[in-house]
């Protein structure tokens, strides 16, 4: 059996109207202090103004989310006593707030009991409702049932890929407005972490009918809506596209999963901090081709990538999968050049040396991560190593 599952979607200009139909009084508002000092928290308090709700803001929420924080914000939120649950920013605090509402219903969980094995989060809403507005476009977390959560653990900020189906959030509003205003890194950042997904979630080993649509539709807007939104952030249509595509490519990648380029990422950024969508943008290419090498022909990723180049016209329907595959590969390197993304390690600033004592580090998380496993080819100890290797002088990968 599958289990297709979504937020409900409200999107385009003046989404944020879709509160009217909210019912509750109180919200407990999960962000940061940077969206609240540049003025966009203020955007959805005036709304909330506007229609009588009252509101605590809990701005605690740091980038890539620690778990201290997210139970500070347990504790708030159970002593507020909200209605309403509203996750206002980027993945680290849609994240937070997913979390932050399944225990206000639940109080005597923790992070761990994060799985998709716990009965009880699938009978969420007795206490309140969640709503998440994003205010970046890219990470899908306003559409997903994950929270990836940071950990200190023996001295490395350890990422746990926690997931529930019970905490998709009820509702998703995607307003361009909360966008307009997205510096040209973030936007391009934010934006390869919904290429990312798609592209992953295509290659997964969990790929079906309904993500592999999605993720079709995600990229075309993608790779037509990135480069507008990136060069004149004020292009509301862009904006909106490119919000639309996140949330397209995290319904997607959210039914089939994210693999080896995730994993690679958060493991990256556990010693680097890198930020998530610079990370996994960079990885891409190296693990999709890591994937059409297999030689294992049970493993459909040649023809998986060779049909995505013909259904968005950039090959002929009688060519060749095989020559074709590499075209999205190719694409791919383009994009991440025309929006200034790193394409190597070494872009990173991080010397070949620091990375070398790093290696045995970063690939044991590789190996402890659940995306691992959701490959359509799963690298060992050997491939990660060759892997992070060829990501870090930018060579084609070719084992
Ligand atoms: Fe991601």
């Amino acid at each position: 059996m599958w289990f297709f599952f979504s937020s409900n979607l409200a999107y385009g200009e003046e989404a944020l109207n879709f509160l009217e139909n909210i019912p509750g009084k109180k919200c407990f508002i999960v962000t940061d202090k940077v969206l609240e000092e540049l003025g966009i928290v203020k955007i959805l308090t005036d709304r909330l103004d506007k229609l009588g709700k009252e509101y605590k803001i809990f701005t605690d929420v740091k980038s890539d989310p620690h778990e201290d924080d997210i139970m500070k914000g347990k504790e708030a939120c159970i002593a507020y006593k909200p209605d309403i649950v509203i996750g206002l920013g980027g993945g680290s605090a849609m994240d937070s707030a997913k979390a932050i509402y399944a225990m206000y219903e639940y109080p005597e969980y923790k992070i761990d009991d994060f799985h998709p094995l716990n009965p009880d989060f699938y009978d969420l809403g007795k206490k309140a409702k969640l709503i998440c507005i994003p205010t970046t476009a890219g990470t899908g977390a306003e559409t997903t049932w994950a929270i990836v959560v940071s950990r200190l653990q023996d001295g490395v900020w350890i990422k746990l890929e926690q997931a529930h189906k019970g905490i998709v959030p009820q509702y998703a509003i995607l307003d361009p407005i909360f966008t307009l205003e997205m510096p040209k890194k973030l936007t391009a950042a934010t934006g390869f972490d919904a290429l990312a997904h798609s592209l992953e979630g295509i290659t997964s080993g969990w790929k079906n009918e309904f993500s592999d649509a999605l993720a079709l539709k995600a990229v075309e807007l993608i790779f037509k809506y990135l480069p507008i939104a990136y060069e004149d952030g004020s292009n509301f249509e862009a904006r909106d596209m490119m919000l639309q595509a996140a949330a397209i490519a995290g319904q997607s990648f959210g039914n089939s999963q994210a693999h080896i380029g995730h994993a690679l990422g958060h493991s990256l950024a556990a010693i680097y901090h890198t930020h998530h969508g610079e990370a996994v943008g960079l990885f891409l290419p190296y693990v999709l081709q890591y994937n059409i090498n297999d030689p294992n022909e049970a493993n459909k990723s040649v023809d998986i990538l060779g049909k995505f180049a013909k259904q968005l016209g950039w090959a002929k329907w009688d060519d060749d999968n095989k020559k074709v595959a590499t075209i999205v590969i190719e694409k791919v390197k383009e994009l991440q050049k025309k929006v200034n993304l790193s394409t190597t390690i070494k872009d990173l600033g991080i010397s070949m040396e620091d990375l070398g004592n790093n290696t045995e580090k970063i690939v044991e998380l590789c190996l402890q991560s659940g995306c691992t496993t959701m490959s359509s080819r799963v690298p060992g100890v050997d491939h990660f190593t060759k892997l992070l290797q060829y990501a870090y002088e930018g060579i084609n990968v070719d084992f």
